[in-house]
This record gives structure tokens, C-alpha cells and sequence, in this order.
């Protein structure tokens, strides 16, 4: 295994940081942490850390996974985490004991000698590695329990033991990385409870107009597969997807005679109408959050016409936000596929007749092409998120 780089490097002999490396590796990875939003690569983002602070061939985050019983590490990007059992090795006697375990030599140590043989050293008997020193060090949220632990392996200096200051340097590190995962974790849950909040708003916009539960759900599909289609990052279609529910909300305040008129609007009635687009963007227009800030864009949008004949503003081509012009395909093929009060589910046929005499006209041409491109995926969750009669909030 020695024309691996890593193991070729395990095997050179390394210096302690000076003051002034050690300052650079904290300021580099604590700003990276800070900015860094999943948890997952937190934790890789900490382990780097610690091996670079205290000179160590390996290091790992343990955190505690309550639900079952684990603790979970994550070793490298897009490798699967790996899970050990609550109460094993090392790593579980710090975090039962909330003490930290410091090893010389694993292969003479004798204080640990049963909880070794079960772990560290049958794991080297299979992957021929060398567990020699080792520390572990507990952190705790801030309520004070604990909630995972660093492992470092190996030190890479001439001594090849880990030192007090050792301890002091991964202490460190450790009360820092439990308050970022609380924060990451926080940040987390705070959007979840966003999503839910948005999804169920678009929710209730749509069930004042009577329409039927699924529409909110297929047109943040089709928005999705539609904003991928046009070559938009993962991240930026996800968001999209949350936040194209939003679309409609301003129609809470449409009297309900104009909104569920079984037949035709009036002018009059129609300019009414017209205002739910403005109506949703001044709802959402002054959140600062990406995910509102796209719903605003999406509500005031999602009428404009790319030849300039929509509304609110009559805006044209690209001047009409990418977000407002996709999900205006995903609208309209989900409304016109759709029974309304005041008309009839139109046939497959007769929805792409429009798309394509729309190409250029009301609709992005690019997105027409995406759209007839995705139309096996479009009609697979069409079916998937169909309305079952009744299913009327
Ligand atoms: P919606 O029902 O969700 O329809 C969204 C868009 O799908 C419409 O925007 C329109 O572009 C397209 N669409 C829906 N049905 C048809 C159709 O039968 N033919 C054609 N060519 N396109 C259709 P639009 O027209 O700006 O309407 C916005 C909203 O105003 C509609 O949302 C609906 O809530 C309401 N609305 C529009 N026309 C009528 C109507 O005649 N009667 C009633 N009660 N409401 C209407
Ligand atoms: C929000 O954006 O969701 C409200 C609070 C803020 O502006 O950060
Ligand atoms: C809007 O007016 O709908 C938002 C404008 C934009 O950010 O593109
Ligand atoms: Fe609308
Ligand atoms: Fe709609």
C-alpha cells in the first residue's frame, strides 16, 4: 500500500505547529465552519481541523445519533457515514463518561486492554493499519450534555505520543464544534418549520379558489424538473420547488363571489383577479430569507407573458425572472389539465397544441423546448399527485 499517498505520508515524520500555523488553521476552518450549513461536511470541516491542530494521522467527529442508539462519523465527502454502537470502543466510554481517554501505545497499553481488543486492534488486524496513540475528547452542547467526541489517531511527530497541550488544542476545537453543530443543527430545524410554513400558506391560497389539494404539489414538481431541465443547479431548483407553492397566496384576499364564479369574469372582475400577483409579492416582498425572497419573485411573476402581453408589469423575454417564467409553464399545464368552477380538464392533446402555438408568445420558447423534452417525467407525477374526487380542502 506505500504508492498510496496517504499511507505514504502516514509514514514521514512531521513538526508541531508554530503559534502563528496554529492561529492560521483555526481562523481558516472556523470561517469555513461558519459558513457551511450541513452537517455532514461540519464534520469533516472539524476533523480536518483537529488533525491539522495536533499533528495527528487521523481524526474523527463522532456525534450521538439518539434515535438509535449510534454514534455516526463522516470520513469523507459523499462517502456513506459510518455507525457504531452507542456503547463501543474508545469513543463511547468519553462520551458515556463525558472524560477524555488518552493512549500511548495502544498495542502495550493496559488500563483499556478489553475495550482495544474489541475495537481499535481487531480493526488493524484487518486493515493492516497501526493504532498506536490516542485521544478522544467529549464535547457538549450548550445545555451541557454531551453530544459526540473527537478521536485522533496517530501522532505524527518524532515523540509519537500526544501531549497536555495535545488535550488543551482538541478541547478546544471540541467546545467549538459543539456549539456549531447545535447552531447547524438549529439552522436545520428553523428551515424545516420555514418549508412547512410555506407549503402550507400556498396551501390555503389555493383552497380559497376551490382548487383541488394536489395543484400546489405538481406545480412545485414541474417547476422542479422543468428549472433542472433548463440547466439550474440542484440547489437553486430545490429552492424553487419550496418556494413555487407560494405562487398563488395572493388570492386569500379575492372576494370569494370573483374567485369561485362558475363562469366567466367580467373585466372588472378580471383586474380584480389580476391583483392576487401583486397582492402575494407585497406579502412576501420584505423577508430577507432566499426562500421568501424567491416565493415573492414567483407570486408577482408567474402571469407575465414573454411577449409583454401579461401582467402585472407587461414585462418581456428575459426580463421576466427565469423563476416567474417556469413556473408559469408549470401553472398553466397544471391549470388548463385541471377542473376548474369555471371550466372543464382539457385532453393531453389539446394542452400541447397551446404549449406550441404559445412557444414564443406567452411562454420562454427555451422552456417550451424543456418542457416537451420532460413531458414523460411532466406526466409521471401528474399521475402521481392526480386529484381523487373530494379531495377538496
Ligand atoms: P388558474 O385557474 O390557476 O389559471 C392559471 C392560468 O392558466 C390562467 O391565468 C391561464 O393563463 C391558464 N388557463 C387556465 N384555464 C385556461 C383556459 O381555459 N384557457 C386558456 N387559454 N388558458 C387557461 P389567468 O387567465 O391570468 O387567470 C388567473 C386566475 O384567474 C386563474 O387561475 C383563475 O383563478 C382566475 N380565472 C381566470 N379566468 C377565470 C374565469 O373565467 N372564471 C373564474 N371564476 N376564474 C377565472
Ligand atoms: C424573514 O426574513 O423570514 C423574517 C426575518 C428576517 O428578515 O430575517
Ligand atoms: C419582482 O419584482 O418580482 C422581483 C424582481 C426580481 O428580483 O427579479
Ligand atoms: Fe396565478
Ligand atoms: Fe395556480
Amino acid at each position: 500500500m506505500l504508492n498510496e499517498p496517504h499511507e505514504f505520508e502516514a509514514l514521514s515524520v512531521r513538526k508541531e505547529l508554530t503559534p502563528e500555523q496554529m492561529l492560521g488553521v483555526i481562523f481558516e476552518y472556523t470561517g469555513k465552519i461558519a459558513n457551511e450549513r450541513n452537517i455532514e461536511n461540519v464534520l469533516i470541516l472539524m476533523a480536518n481541523m483537529g488533525r491539522e491542530m495536533v499533528v495527528a494521522d487521523r481524526c474523527s467527529v463522532w456525534l450521538i445519533d439518539e434515535r438509535t442508539n449510534e454514534l455516526f462519523t463522516t470520513v469523507a465527502h459523499g462517502v456513506k457515514e459510518i455507525r457504531i454502537p452507542l456503547n463501543s470502543g474508545l469513543v463511547g466510554m468519553a462520551v458515556a463518561t463525558g472524560k477524555p481517554v488518552f493512549i500511548d501505545d495502544a498495542y502495550t497499553n493496559t488500563e483499556y486492554r478489553n475495550i482495544l481488543e474489541k475495537g481499535a486492534l481487531t480493526v488493524d488486524k484487518q486493515t493492516g493499519y497501526r493504532t498506536k496513540a490516542m485521544m478522544v475528547v467529549p464535547f457538549r452542547n450548550n445545555e451541557g450534555h454531551v453530544i459526540g467526541a473527537y478521536q485522533a489517531i496517530n501522532k505524527m511527530t518524532e515523540s509519537g505520543v500526544f501531549s497536555g497541550q495535545d488535550l488543551e488544542y482538541l478541547k478546544l476545537a471540541a467546545n467549538y464544534s459543539g456549539k456549531s453543530i447545535e447552531a447547524v443543527r438549529l439552522q436545520q430545524e428553523i428551515e424545516e418549520t420555514q418549508k412547512e410554513i410555506i407549503f402550507t400558506m400556498g396551501e390555503i391560497g389555493e383552497s380559497r379558489s376551490k382548487e383541488t389539494g394536489n395543484h400546489v404539489k405538481r406545480v412545485a414538481e414541474y417547476s422542479y424538473v422543468l428549472a433542472l431541465g433548463s440547466g439550474m443547479s440542484e440547489e437553486e431548483a430545490e429552492r424553487l420547488k419550496l418556494a413555487s407553492p407560494m405562487h398563488d397566496i395572493g388570492k386569500v384576499a379575492i372576494p370569494d363571489a370573483v374567485l369561485q364564479k362558475p363562469g366567466k369574469l367580467t373585466d372588472e372582475e378580471y383586474e380584480m383577479m389580476k391583483s392576487h400577483t401583486t397582492i402575494g409579492y407585497n406579502l412576501l416582498k420584505n423577508s430577507r430569507r432566499d426562500l421568501l425572497r424567491t416565493a415573492a419573485i414567483v407570486a408577482h411573476q408567474h402571469h407575465e407573458k414573454w411577449n409583454g402581453t401579461g401582467y402585472p408589469n407587461g414585462l418581456a423575454g428575459e426580463e421576466i425572472h427565469i423563476y416567474g417564467r417556469i413556473t408559469a409553464v408549470a401553472d398553466v399545464f397544471d391549470a388548463l389539465g385541471s377542473e376548474r368552477v369555471y371550466k372543464k380538464a382539457w385532453e393531453l392533446d389539446r394542452i400541447l397544441n397551446l404549449f406550441r402555438e404559445e412557444r414564443g408568445r406567452h411562454f420562454d420558447p427555451k422552456l417550451v423546448d424543456v418542457f416537451i423534452q420532460q413531458l414523460p417525467r411532466l406526466l409521471e407525477i401528474r399521475d402521481k399527485y392526480k386529484d381523487v374526487d373530494g379531495d377538496i380542502f
